[in-house]
């Protein structure tokens, strides 16, 4: 069917997506860094973490929010990817399966070099908004990963975690999770310590599922704008980011259906006269403030203090099923043959 093409620019203008634009303008130089994406666990869930079968392939995956097209339409320009276990893999194989998650993460930025690039620190964001791709960094969700053991938590920071989240759906020996909110589970520490009241300057990552923004099952891309404007009034514009938790919930807005949304996002922020200055914080600047803040602080840290934590009961050590195999295919990774080989040979020269 032949088109008119010059009406469509036209037809654009007038029904105002000079916003959406806009906002494609801003993203071209500063793209949205997101705080939340649980591609991982659907790469476990889905494939048991095997990325080499035909299926997982990230190009063409259909099933999931997030894919290396819908990144490049969403102008996606960073990503927390979240290494997650569930809740009852709590004094169980929660390290265990921490670290494989945060293992297919990097296998994912190998795996795909002219797409992802996985970095650890404010310089690599910045490098791979240049290189034009996407910044990959780790975020552990969910304190009851790291056993009560800030050991556990300092190696996980040497894998490449940038971030653990105090709670997940469980109370930890240290923090309250949400569900003491409802009703639904007891209080222990009472919310946030005077500590945590203190650590101000920072901001928060916008969650998109439906039942958190509308507290329905239903919502929409303008109350998830609601969202933004209610932080900027309460806490300025500088406290706002986004952190859509795409691929880790089942229902989201209309309107932000995939990771490819985000610039109608952004227009809507447009739309409600956020000046451009605002919009690359939410985009971008201010977990960039707050990540070259922490920076600071932990350059200049001297040798970490060792402080316990009190325990929970521990209840005895038995493993979960997540993914489809109690014993995954075992594709070792190049060299490892070599190594085993070498430690037959050493173990037959020491006999
Ligand atoms: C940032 O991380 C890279 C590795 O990804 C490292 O080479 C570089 O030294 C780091 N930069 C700073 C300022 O820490
Ligand atoms: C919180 O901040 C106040 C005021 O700066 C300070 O006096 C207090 O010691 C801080 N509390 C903690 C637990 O860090």
């Amino acid at each position: 069917m032949q088109t008119v093409w010059w009406l469509w620019p036209l037809v654009a203008l007038c029904s105002g997506d000079q916003f959406r634009g806009e906002a494609e303008k801003i993203m071209r130089a500063t793209p949205v860094i997101d705080g939340h994406n649980d591609l991982p666990w659907q790469l476990l869930t889905m494939f048991n973490n095997q990325l080499q079968e035909k299926a997982a392939d990230l190009t063409s995956l259909a099933q999931t929010h997030t894919n290396i097209p819908k990144l490049r339409a969403g102008f996606v320009g960073a990503q927390f990817w979240s290494a997650y276990t569930p809740c009852d893999t709590q004094n169980k194989d929660a390290v265990r399966r921490i670290l494989e998650q945060i293992d297919v993460i990097h296998r994912m930025c190998h795996m795909y070099p002219e797409t992802f690039v996985c970095v650890t620190n404010s310089t690599g964001i910045r490098q791979a908004f240049q290189e034009g791709r996407v910044a990959s960094l780790i975020g552990v969700e969910g304190g009851h990963s790291i056993d009560s053991s800030l050991g556990v938590l300092r190696a996980l920071y040497h894998l490449g975690m940038r971030y653990l989240t105090l709670t997940h759906s469980c109370n930890t020996p240290w923090a309250d999770n949400w569900l003491v909110d409802t009703g639904e589970d007891q209080a222990q520490s009472q919310g946030l310590s005077e500590f945590g009241q203190n650590q101000t300057g920072s901001l928060v990552m916008v969650n998109f599922y439906n039942d958190y923004v509308s507290c329905q099952q239903q919502a929409t891309l303008s109350q998830v704008a609601d969202h933004l404007d209610h932080i900027k009034k309460v806490a300025g514009a500088g406290a706002v980011g986004f952190g859509g938790d795409y691929d880790g919930v089942s229902r989201l807005p209309s309107g932000l259906e995939d990771v490819s949304k985000y610039p109608d996002l952004v227009a809507e922020l447009l739309r409600r006269r956020w000046t451009e200055a605002e919009v690359r914080g939410a985009l971008a600047d201010n977990l960039l403030r707050v990540f070259e803040a922490v920076e600071q602080v932990s350059d200049h840290a001297g040798t970490p203090e060792e402080v316990p934590i009190p325990l929970g009961e521990l209840q005895g050590s038995c493993r979960t099923t997540y993914g489809y195999s109690e014993a995954p295919s075992f594709h070792p990774p190049p060299g490892a043959l070599l190594a085993s080989l070498s430690t037959i040979l050493l173990g037959l020269c020491l006999l």
